[in-house]
């Protein structure tokens, strides 16, 4: 089980990642990359596209040969078997995903997702060669309660247990009261949730591992946002859904991603 091999090294680098959720057909995928790519055509960050899963093969065919990779939103637990209706890695990886979002507010809040299942999609992921991102992030009333800290930590140490040092992935703080709302958390309060990620991270895996994980910050992420988010020292990038729709959009935020350290 060692993580995927086909993104290359992905250590701490700038990357933009869409989330165009239950958005875009085959087609309309097909038309939006055409539109974006001579826009983002030596883009410094690197762009993922997390896309439903009818529209990765036309999505990974018309990004071929680009620095676009595409990816999924969700997948199952398990290799194959009978389980109707559901969706499994080496699917995904074989209509051209290199990526998947796991765990996603979304999932854990509208489909019942706990952290045990989303556990094992990240262990079979890795297992299947694709790069899982975990996603956590907290409730406006568990964090006005004060428990914010305890849900990542809790989120982040049960979402990655047993996963092998040397395995590649990433993790998304996407608080959810900032989760298609406008309201993105300031940059300090950012920073401050994924220094304390780091944290987690190195109580789990160690200080170097720690260290090298990209972290991403995702939530009403927008192009007049995006610049001050991604100076913070911990946030590698960032997790856009609903401005990621929109070619001309997602093209902004892309080249105002900037790695400016404050
Ligand atoms: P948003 O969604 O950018 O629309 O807030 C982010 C996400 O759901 O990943």
């Amino acid at each position: 089980m060692l993580g995927s091999k086909n993104l290359g090294s992905m250590n701490r680098d700038l990357f933009v990642v869409g989330n165009w959720k239950m958005y875009k057909t085959a087609r309309e995928a097909a038309a939006y990359l055409e539109e974006l790519l001579p826009m983002v055509e030596g883009a410094r960050p690197k762009i993922m596209l997390a896309v439903p899963y009818t529209s990765i093969s036309s999505a990974a065919k018309a990004a071929k040969g680009t620095e676009v990779w595409i990816g999924a939103q969700n997948m199952s637990d398990a290799k194959e078997g009978a389980f109707t209706g559901e969706i499994a890695a080496l699917m995904l990886k074989e209509a051209g995903a290199s990526f998947v979002l796991l765990g996603h507010s979304e999932r854990r809040h509208t489909f019942g997702e706990t952290n045990e299942l989303i556990h094992r999609k990240v262990i079979r992921a890795l297992q299947d060669d694709l790069l899982p991102i975990l996603c956590i992030g907290e409730t406006a009333s568990l964090r006005e309660a004060g428990h914010a800290e305890q849900v990542l930590r809790e989120q982040l140490k049960k979402g990655l247990e047993g996963v092998p040092e040397e395995s590649q992935f990433f993790v998304a703080y996407e608080p959810v009261w900032a989760i298609g709302t406008g309201k993105t958390a300031t940059p300090k309060m950012a920073q401050d949730a994924h220094a304390f990620c780091r944290d987690c991270l190195e109580e789990i895996f160690g200080k170097k591992k720690a260290a090298q994980v990209p972290l991403l910050y995702g939530g009403s992420v927008k192009s007049d946002n995006v610049a001050e988010l991604v100076k913070q020292k911990d946030i590698d990038g960032v997790l856009v859904g609903g401005a990621s729709l929109e070619p001309t959009h997602f093209a902004a935020i892309v080249n105002h991603c900037k790695k400016e350290k404050s």
